[in-house]
């Protein structure tokens, strides 16, 4: 699958964030706890299909109904996750926590997920370990006994997003109280615990860096409206900042988009915040001089590459330390070859900013980077072709079309 732009046109308009992916992907693992259904707003993403093939397997029901999608867990049986379905996603080693946490054991292969450097699951494993839970690992299957899962304090060694809710997802059912100390405070762990507390968990402190989880006997399954993509809206903004359009992004939670609205400000965009509403217009583009990514609140990772798609063209020169994943650099090469002036050292890219891209032909290596690309398509003089439009289809829900909905020339050829 390729998208084909023909870069220069502006981006106007508005457009309406779907549900973001990194909150509802471990909902879906949590419906694996929950007596009685979850109805959640319906996601069409390849991350999303691909979640529900694994719960598929292991007895979930799902129906669709007008623009939700109704999650049954109650026929749940545990099973082999297999490696054919495990690798296709990171958070395939969410049903993990859920599992143990609903049979006492489970059997998992190690998990997938975009190639953005060496994605271990030491600090899931250290964790549940710590909490009592015996782990073996043999020909790349992990199984997991909780017969004697107890309570107590963990201290994760880094604020991982997926360790932190994997054992939200553990212990939620378990038998006593656990304290996480150092979690992540991304708003999308939040927003599982917000899921979990609607579905009768008694969570608290989620947000800050400790969390206290009272277990609780059983889950009942609810409606939730799970809260929209920063990641998305952020990659929509950028893509009308690159264009020298002008845009409204709704839906969103402002809240959570204070850094980006910094740097975005400081490249020369002008902002305005309304309730639920962002609105950007381009200006006259400038280089930061610095970016650097890390864990919530600072600026996401999962906008790293889109970012520096921006400071490809503005004036200046830009240094972008990535602080999370060790290579998410790699689609830096993708743009050289449009144009952009970039070197890279270990984890820190130098952008000189140049006046203009021109098209090329250049592959997505990841979801960000391809979406990152696509940006810079949409910006560059001439035709631009994206190979790999599939990593960008596991993330972004009817992306070319809600693009050329703000005046974009882009199509999907599959
Ligand atoms: N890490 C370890 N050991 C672990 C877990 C993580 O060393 O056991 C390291 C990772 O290798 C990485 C860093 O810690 O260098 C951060 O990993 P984290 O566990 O926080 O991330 P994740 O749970 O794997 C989620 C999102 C990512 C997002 C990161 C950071 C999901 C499904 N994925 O990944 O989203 O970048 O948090 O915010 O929630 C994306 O959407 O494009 C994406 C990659």
């Amino acid at each position: 699958m390729e998208f084909m732009i023909n870069g220069g046109k502006k981006l106007c308009g508005a457009v309406e964030i779907e549900c973001a992916k990194n909150a509802y992907l471990p909902i879906l693992a949590a419906s694996l706890l929950c007596d009685g259904e979850v109805i959640l707003d319906k996601l069409n993403i390849t991350d999303v299909s691909n979640m529900q093939d694994i719960l598929r397997l292991l007895g979930v029901g799902f129906k669709e109904q007008n623009e939700k999608i109704i999650i049954d867990g109650s026929g749940c049986k545990n099973a082999l996750i297999p490696a054919k379905l495990a690798s296709k996603l990171r958070a395939s080693i969410l049903c993990l926590g859920a599992l143990v946490g609903r049979f006492k054991r489970a059997r998992v292969t190690y998990p997938g997920g975009c190639d953005i450097g060496l994605r271990p699951i030491d600090l899931h494993l250290k964790a549940m370990m710590e909490l009592g839970v015996e782990i073996e690992e043999c020909h790349g299957v992990i199984s997991c006994d909780g017969t004697k899962l107890h309570g107590g304090d963990v201290v994760l060694d880094y604020a991982s997003v997926g360790a932190t809710e994997n054992l939200i997802l553990l212990t939620v059912l378990g038998r006593d109280k656990v304290r996480l100390i150092n979690v992540a405070r991304e708003p999308e762990v939040v927003d599982l615990c917000n899921f979990l507390n609607k579905c009768g968990a008694k969570i608290v402190g989620a947000g800050s860096s400790e969390i206290e989880i009272t277990p609780v006997k059983r889950l009942i399954g609810r409606e939730y409206a799970v809260m929209k993509d920063r990641i998305v809206a952020g990659t929509y903004l950028l893509a009308a900042a690159i264009t020298n359009g002008e845009i409204e992004v709704r839906g969103v939670n402002s809240h959570f988009f204070t850094s980006l609205i910094k740097k975005l400000c400081q490249s020369g965009c002008f902002l305005d915040v309304k309730g639920d509403k962002i609105r950007l217009k381009s200006g006259d583009l400038k280089s930061v001089g610095f970016l650097e990514t890390n864990v919530y609140p600072a600026f996401p990772t999962d906008l790293q590459a889109q970012f520096v798609a921006l400071q490809t063209i503005a004036r200046g020169d830009c240094v972008v330390k990535e602080n999370v994943f060790a290579s998410r650099f790699k689609y830096v090469p993708e743009l050289i070859k449009m144009g952009a002036k970039i070197t890279v050292s270990g984890n820190v890219a130098f952008v000189e900013g140049v006046p203009y891209l021109t098209g090329a032909e250049v592959f997505a290596t990841d979801l960000r980077s391809g979406a990152a690309l696509v940006l810079a398509g949409l910006s560059a003089k001439g035709y631009t072709k994206v190979s790999s439009a599939e990593f960008v289809l596991r993330g972004y829900e009817n992306f070319d079309e809600k693009l050329r909905s703000l005046g974009a020339e882009i199509k999907l050829v599959i």
